[in-house]
């Protein structure tokens, strides 16, 4: 008996990193995911390595048709939608006097409107399922503790929250059988985390340190400790879990 079992999600973000690893947790424990993404290709192959209970789909979360569609082949495929999870997200450095316009609105369009738009057409969906469902949306240790150098994307990441509390807020009044949370992780140890690393301008053991230093846990984390927790949010078992945060981030948030 899995934690996922009877469930279907759709994933944004889902050909690697957090949401690729959250694919496979989710068939690992008994459910069926579509996944999303804007790397179709990686996405398709990732899917096909998760066996029959995994399929992908092309998705640009900036895109509403694309979501449209993204939901429609997830209820063609496995017969329904019960569970969102809205990972799909850039980070670009810059503050706010020399931050690239360009790079501003493309870090608030995929990861405040691509989590908006997956919202909007993931919920009357869910609805539809008649279960009780979960959308799980992802924001990070930036959202809780904004850093100098990340505005776009630390002020992108507290949206998503307060977006989610709002949703919760609006799922509970309505009597909707929909709980929304968000996971919040440190430095994660996947694609995005190497590009930094690869970015640094010292050595790539000094990035290592300097990544590591921010967690009180000495570490940066793994793709599995965030899948975790956000499947723990979409099972029955956080079932009186809904408006809330949880940090993934070995006491990052948090650091004296
Ligand atoms: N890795 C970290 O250190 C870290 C820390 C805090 C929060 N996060 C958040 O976790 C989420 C996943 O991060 P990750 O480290 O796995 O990133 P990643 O870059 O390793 O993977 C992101 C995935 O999202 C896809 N994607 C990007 N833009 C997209 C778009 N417009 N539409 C659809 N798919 C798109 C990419 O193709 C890729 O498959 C992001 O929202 C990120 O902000 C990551």
């Amino acid at each position: 008996m899995g934690m996922m079992d009877g469930k279907v999600a759709l994933i944004s973000g889902g050909a690697e990193g957090i949401g690729g690893t959250a694919g496979q947790r989710f068939v690992e424990e008994g459910g069926s995911v579509m996944l999303g993404d804007i790397q179709l290709e990686k996405a398709q192959a990732h899917a096909a390595s998760l066996g029959e209970r995994a399929a992908a789909v092309e998705l640009d979360v900036r895109n509403l048709d694309q979501w449209e569609a993204a939901v429609a082949a997830t209820k063609a495929k496995f017969g329904k939608l019960t569970t969102l999870f809205n990972v799909a997200g850039i980070s670009e450095p810059g503050p706010v006097d020399t931050v690239d316009l360009e790079s501003w609105n493309r870090t608030i369009d995929i990861n405040l409107h691509g989590t908006f738009n997956g919202c909007r057409v993931g919920l009357p969906a869910i609805l539809e399922s008649g279960e009780d469902g979960a959308i799980v949306n992802i924001g990070s240790m930036l959202a809780m503790r904004p850093g100098s150098q990340f505005a776009a994307y630390s002020a992108s990441k507290a949206a998503v929250t307060a977006l989610s509390k709002s949703l919760a807020l609006h799922c509970a009044a309505q009597n909707y059988p929909v709980r929304v949370n968000t996971v919040h992780p440190g430095a994660i140890d996947t694609p995005m985390y190497q590009r930094y690393l690869a970015a640094y301008p010292g050595s790539h053991e000094e990035a290592v340190e300097v990544f590591n230093r921010n967690h009180p846990i000495k570490r940066v984390g793994l793709a599995r400790e965030v899948a975790d927790a956000m499947l723990w949010l979409a099972s029955d078992a956080s079932s009186f879990t809904t408006a809330n945060d949880i940090t993934v981030d070995g006491g990052g948030s948090y650091r004296e």
